[in-house]
């Protein structure tokens, strides 16, 4: 199985660096070529404040941000992005387009009301009720060879679906977002992305604080002197997997970067990977 090509920084670019020598800036290489941020910012509900607690994230060290029109943060992202003093290119900003809409229609209207040229990564937000969605695909390839976006991909695809996508296409996604933690995962999903170099991105990461007392974690998290969710973070980043936090507060959003000064061993992963029960924190694994 091919490890995920993940880099220290932009500076480097030696894949597969153990994980001990990842840091906030490192990046993971995608099968396009392009990198993208290890971790990001989710921003479902964050509702209140956006603009000051996206800055806040991009001062602490935030370059990605997790977005879609329904969480109504588009606006205020792209305030954040205008007021951050750094060029555009150093940040990486993900949305979404609905299976219903025309993907090219769509992501024009969400980069109007992030107020933003392009979009890193535009993906299809779940899979279509009927089908695979190959037409959507092919407005979002538009969109990319029109420059408004730099990636595309989906959310919650089942295998099978990842497969008639790509056979029909003739396109893998570059990334396949779902909901992922050691409670509710697949090992099956994490090898077949890996062995066509899909990047997973974990969304609910942190089963939206509904397992973080888990007491396996808790025992874990203890040992190393670090949170339930920082454990969580790190076991995502070891198997190669991107997670997307959302963190109002400002302490988590702290505490969700400072997973860089400590390692799990295999037990832990072990352990870890041995909690999963097919969880969700939104009812159901769509992917599986
Ligand atoms: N593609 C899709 O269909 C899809 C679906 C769902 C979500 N998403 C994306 O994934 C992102 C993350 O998922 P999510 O928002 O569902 O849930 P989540 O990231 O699993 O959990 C967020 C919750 O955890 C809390 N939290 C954050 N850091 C913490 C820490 N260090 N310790 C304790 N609690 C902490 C947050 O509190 P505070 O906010 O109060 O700090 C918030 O209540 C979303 O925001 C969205 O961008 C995508």
């Amino acid at each position: 199985m091919p490890t995920p090509h993940i880099q220290s920084s932009r500076a480097t670019s030696r894949p597969g660096l153990p994980a001990e020598e990842l840091t906030p800036a490192s990046v993971i290489e995608l099968r396009t070529g392009r990198e993208m941020p290890i971790i990001g910012l989710g921003t479902w509900m964050l509702t209140s404040h956006t603009p000051e607690s996206v800055q806040h994230a991009f001062e602490l060290g935030y370059r990605m941000v997790d977005t879609s029109a329904d969480y109504k943060t588009q606006p205020g992202i792209g305030k954040a992005v205008r007021r951050y003093n750094q060029k555009r290119e150093s940040l990486y900003i993900v949305m979404k387009v609905e299976p219903e809409e025309n993907g090219y229609d769509a992501t024009r209207r969400n980069l109007e009301e992030l107020k933003l040229a392009y979009a890193d990564l535009v993906l299809i937000h779940r899979a279509p009720e009927k089908g695979v969605g190959e037409k959507l695909w092919e407005q979002l390839v538009r969109a990319r060879e029109e420059g408004l976006t730099r990636d595309i991909g989906v959310c919650s695809y089942k295998i099978e679906q990842l497969k008639v996508l790509a056979e029909n296409t003739g396109e893998v996604p570059a990334v396949h977002q779902l909901e992922w933690s050691p409670f509710g995962h697949s090992l099956d999903m994490l090898s077949f992305c890996r062995a066509r170099e899909i990047v997973l991105q974990a969304y609910s990461p942190l089963t939206r604080g509904k397992r973080l007392k888990d007491e396996r974690l808790v025992e874990i998290a203890s040992k190393h002197r670090k949170s339930p969710a920082q454990v969580i973070l790190r076991w995502d980043l070891q198997h190669g997997v991107v997670p997307i936090p959302k963190a109002y507060r400002e302490d988590h959003q702290r505490d969700n970067l400072d997973i860089f000064d400590f390692t799990l061993d295999e037990i832990d992963m072990g352990t870890l990977d041995g909690l999963n029960e097919q969880y969700s924190a939104l009812e159901k694994l769509d992917y599986l």
